[in-house]
């Protein structure tokens, strides 16, 4: 953390002066207090007449030190904020870059929810840990130590009754610290499972309220609120026992104060006056410890949050990139040479040594039940993830052995599920080439077969995407995606059963334009459907991870079992588009 202070620590310093002159004059104000009540008011050191120009000089003197303690205390509210908030601010900005880093197992490892929560109340945490920090150490060892050193000066006997007092206070401090602290990491972490849930729930309220789901989600969410409430609760237990112990322990040494006092009062000892500020001096003493305990509060929940953003913060970047960024001469040629993989994490196989070559130019189709690992093969090629055994090679090269950047600007993805962002549809066609041309942004929506349907929107290409792409079908939102990776001029195209949500003729019309403008580029097309992958020079078949056979359309249906399969039970779809 100490990077981020250093780089505020002007501000805190300025804090904490501002703050020394605060507690001083609080300090101080109680001995002037006992002066007036002894001098100005007994007239204790005058036979006992009083003397109102004490009383006149020694008030003015208070409020002097009244105003200018305020205005130290204002100053340093302003500078402890300061502090703070950049602080935060430096913080939140080095997670999100830190965030984009990351790749996709790491992604899958934090899950979205939790990282938001780190992002968000995390950073919150933190930040408020730091300017109770600056705010409250100073001020309340300051004012602890002061309110003793004051009673000493006072009286000695007075200094000595705190002086017993404190180990059993910092004592009571410690164990209930102790008691609390393993609670706060909790809370985050069951924080962290309620903005999960609601990200998914708010995210997915049209699919609860179409299953009828919400009174499971609703009692899903309770549950985990309830939670975070026991736990929230077990915390401000602790803190009220020790908020009472604390009380209850001052208030015997105020009773203890007054009665060795009163005892003293009579022998030469204490005057009212000190007496008096004795007991102003044990509350401040009480309200500096009390202090204490809303600090240490923070600081564990500080901490614990700071243990959180620290996580994401040094995770290393775990593709660690290549070196190589320059041109290649096969442009768009993929090879998988024997690989196998299983997600990091996990024990199972999803892929087995498989082994496929692509040449520059082919279309090959990949086809097999759901979850038999097609989307993870695709996900190889841009290297979304690293192989377990084996390697995946475009143009011959290693991907592990390119510069990220460089090969995903080799690769154009669409992927299963397609992912619009609240901005103007040619934005999101572009938001891979951000230079395009309206004219280039046309031309790909042409192959994609979604001009049609864009220009029909009165605002055509600037009609705003509702988040998500909710304001869209789910074939307009697969064309646009489409449209997306054409136009980003990639020698290898991969379609995650991009078409599935199209019409049969639609998408015919897709595969043909894009043959015909793109006839260069290797295409990698994910389909469920026998009529997306009929036209493909080559069809793979996977199963279970496996590739179980490779051919054209009609070498497959000769001698694939699965695909007759699969051709059997789409016969009648089969024969529709024919017709
Ligand atoms: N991020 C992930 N972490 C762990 N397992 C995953 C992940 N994504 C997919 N899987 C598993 O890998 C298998 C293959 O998934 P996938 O490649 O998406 O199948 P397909 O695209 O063929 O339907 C599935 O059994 C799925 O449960
Ligand atoms: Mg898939």
């Amino acid at each position: 953390m100490w990077k981020y202070v250093r780089k505020y620590l002007h501000f805190a310093v300025i804090a904490a002066l501002f703050m020394i002159g605060e507690v001083l004059m609080d300090l101080i104000q109680p001995s002037i207090m006992s002066r007036i009540v002894d001098e100005g008011v007994l007239g204790l050191n005058n036979g006992g007449i009083g003397d109102l120009h004490v009383i006149w000089t020694l008030g003015l003197q208070m409020i002097g030190l009244v105003l200018f303690g305020g205005f130290c205390g204002s100053l340093n509210n302003v500078f402890v904020h300061l502090s703070g908030q950049n602080i935060g601010n430096e913080m939140r900005k080095d997670c999100f870059r830190k965030i984009m880093t990351f790749s996709f197992p790491q992604l899958d490892r934090f899950g979205t929810g939790s990282l938001v929560t780190r992002v968000t109340n995390d950073i919150t945490q933190v930040q408020n840990f730091v300017s109770q920090f600056v705010r409250g150490m100073i001020r309340t060892s300051l004012l602890m130590f002061g309110s003793i050193y004051f009673m000493f000066r006072l009286n000695r006997d007075f200094g000595l009754i705190v002086l017993c007092a404190f180990p059993f206070i910092v004592g009571c401090l410690v164990f209930c610290l102790m008691k609390a602290n393993p609670l706060f990491s909790q809370l985050q972490a069951q924080l962290d499972t309620i903005n999960a849930i609601m990200q998914e729930d708010v995210s997915g309220i049209r699919i609860i309220k179409a299953c009828v789901r919400e009174i499971y989600e609703k009692l899903r969410f309770g549950k985990a609120n309830d939670a975070l409430i026991k736990t929230q609760l077990r915390v401000l237990v602790i803190f009220a026992f020790m908020n009472l112990v604390m009380n209850a322990m001052m208030y015997v040494v105020i009773t203890v104060v007054l009665l060795v006092g009163s005892y003293e009062a009579g022998d030469s000892g204490a005057t009212p006056g000190q007496i008096m500020a004795a007991i102003t001096y044990a509350t401040q003493l009480l309200n500096g410890i009390l202090m204490l305990v809303m600090l240490f509060q923070g600081i564990s929940r500080g901490l614990a949050s700071w243990k959180r953003v620290k996580e994401v913060l040094n995770s290393e970047p775990e593709l660690k990139d290549g070196g190589f960024a320059g041109e290649t001469k096969q442009q768009g040629a993929i090879e998988f040479r024997d690989v196998s993989f299983s997600y990091p994490g996990t024990e199972r196989m999803v892929l087995e040594h498989i082994n496929l070559t692509v040449h520059k130019g082919e279309t090959v189709a990949i086809m097999g039940a759901t979850g038999c690992g097609k989307t993870t093969l695709a996900s190889l090629i841009p290297r979304f993830y690293d192989v377990t055994d084996g390697a995946v090679l475009v143009d011959g090269i290693d991907v592990r052995e390119y510069n990220q950047k460089a090969l995903r600007e080799k690769v154009a993805v669409t992927l299963q599920k397609s992912e619009l962002f609240s901005a103007a549809i040619g934005e999101n066609i572009a938001w891979g080439a951000p230079e395009a041309s309206q004219e280039e942004i046309k031309a790909a929506a042409v192959i994609a077969q979604a001009d049609d349907f864009i220009s029909s929107t009165k605002d055509g290409y600037e009609t705003i995407v509702a988040e998500r792409g909710m304001s869209l079908s789910g074939g307009q939102k697969q064309r646009i995606s489409i449209a997306r990776a054409i136009i980003k001029a990639a020698e290898i195209l991969i379609f995650d059963d991009s078409t599935s949500a199209l019409d049969l003729k639609t998408e015919a019309n897709l595969y043909e334009a894009l043959q015909k403008t793109n006839p260069g580029s290797t295409k990698i097309i994910i389909a469920q459907r026998i009529a997306s992958v009929r036209r493909a020079d080559r069809i793979a078949v996977l199963e279970n991870g496996r590739i179980a056979a490779v051919g054209t359309h009609e070498e497959l249906l000769a001698g694939c079992a699965v695909y007759q399969d699969i051709y059997h039970s789409q016969i009648g779809k089969e024969e529709e588009v024919h017709g």
